[in-house]
């Protein structure tokens, strides 16, 4: 494929980040255009396809099977992306996987069986962070080894607020699920042990929500992780990240582009919104995505795979039981498959700008 044919894509699931997901693609990803949607309320499916010339389709099966539609894009609710990515496989077609890859354990194996019996990795999962140049930067410093050995890290996610529907267990499976791939990701090494506790709780968080929640994760090399989850901070959507090592730190630097001096004080923006917050980081994994397909090699993903997913789902997992003992949880992991074992393609662009201490 080339630019001038470009990667024609079917998405199914186009309520808010679906939606999002099909503007971006269509309307500021070179290479891409949305040819078709499928939305179990279908008359969201027809007003998304109409701001992009988009066909419908009634069901996400018929849209993997639309012989014109090359890429699959899942962005329906968690408990539907096994159906959609297996019959994604089946049909040998790339798909970009928003997160979770599937709520349990035995669904993410399922879908590993199946991406190991095509013999291809197609299945792409949607941990954006990886694409934000803020942790990437960071990640180049751990990787450059200027701070010595990584011994821990400090990170949080505080959230405004959040739905009625929300639960304690959301705070692990929807919220601290980016931390946990964060964690993976920054030292390449998988959780071992999972601790989740909560005391004092909110009062803005309805009665028996434990909100907020600290929760402990431990590398295979002993890398201890905490995370403040925190999804009725109030006044912003606040990610912070700091990694420790033996000779100095380093963190996330404000995601404001200019601090604001008057009046005696400084003023430096906070996004209220994760759209807002992570916006650049969904336009460049989808940037890579097209790429990567585009490229045609043997393996059509590029980013977190369906390993990764596999993988923060048993970190979920273990946190969930972390969240009702009150005690720290092992994670066990099913044997790597060898097709997840090579060289993934380099993430473009660098993340440090020039004179970057380093
Ligand atoms: N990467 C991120 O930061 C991020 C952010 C938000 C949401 N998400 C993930 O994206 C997914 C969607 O989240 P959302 O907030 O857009 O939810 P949403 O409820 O706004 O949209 C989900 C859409 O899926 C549709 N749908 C449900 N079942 C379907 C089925 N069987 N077939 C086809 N369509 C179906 C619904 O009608 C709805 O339009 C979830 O898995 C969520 O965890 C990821």
């Amino acid at each position: 494929m080339t630019a001038r044919n470009p990667i024609s894509v079917g998405v199914i699931g186009v309520g808010v980040i679906g939606r999002d997901h099909v503007l971006r693609l269509a309307r500021r990803t070179v290479g891409a255009q949305v040819v078709a949607i499928a939305d179990a309320d279908n008359d969201r499916a027809r007003s998304v396809a109409a701001e992009v010339g988009a066909d419908v389709h009634a069901t996400g099966a018929e849209l993997i099977a639309d012989g014109r539609v090359d890429a699959v894009v899942v962005a329906s609710w968690g408990p539907t992306h096994e159906e959609y990515v297996l019959a994604a496989i089946a049909a040998g077609k790339p798909v970009f996987c928003e997160k979770p890859l599937a709520p349990t354990r035995e669904a993410c194996d399922r879908i590993l069986d199946a991406e190991v019996a095509a013999g291809r990795r197609l299945v792409t999962v949607g941990f954006m962070r990886r694409h934000d140049q803020q942790y990437r930067a960071m990640k180049e410093v751990v990787v450059g080894g200027s701070i010595g050995a990584p011994l821990l890290m400090h990170a949080a996610h505080r959230n405004v607020s959040v739905p009625s529907f929300f639960t304690s267990e959301m705070i692990v499976t929807d919220t601290a699920v980016h931390d946990i791939d964060v964690a993976r990701w920054m030292f390449d090494e998988e959780i071992v042990a999972v601790t989740v506790l909560s005391g004092r709780v909110s009062g803005k968080a309805q009665p028996g929500f434990r909100d907020p929640q600290l929760i402990i994760l431990q590398t295979a090399s002993g890398i201890l992780v905490d995370v403040e989850a925190s999804v009725n901070a109030g006044f912003a959507y606040d990610i912070r990240g700091e990694v420790v090592g033996e000779d100095g730190t380093v963190e996330l630097s404000e995601s404001a582009g200019a601090v604001v001096k008057r009046a005696g004080a400084a003023h430096v923006r906070v996004p209220t919104e994760w759209i807002e917050r992570f916006t650049p980081a969904f336009d460049a994994e989808f940037r890579a995505w097209i790429d990567v397909i585009a490229a045609g090699g043997t393996h059509a993903t590029v980013g977190p795979t369906a390993w990764d997913g596999y993988a923060a789902t048993a970190c979920c997992e273990a946190g969930l039981a972390a969240l009702h003992s009150g005690t720290q949880e092992r994670v066990e992991l099913r044997p790597k498959p060898e097709l997840y074992c090579t060289t993934q393609p380099a993430l473009t662009s660098t993340a440090l700008p020039e004179g970057t201490p380093r």
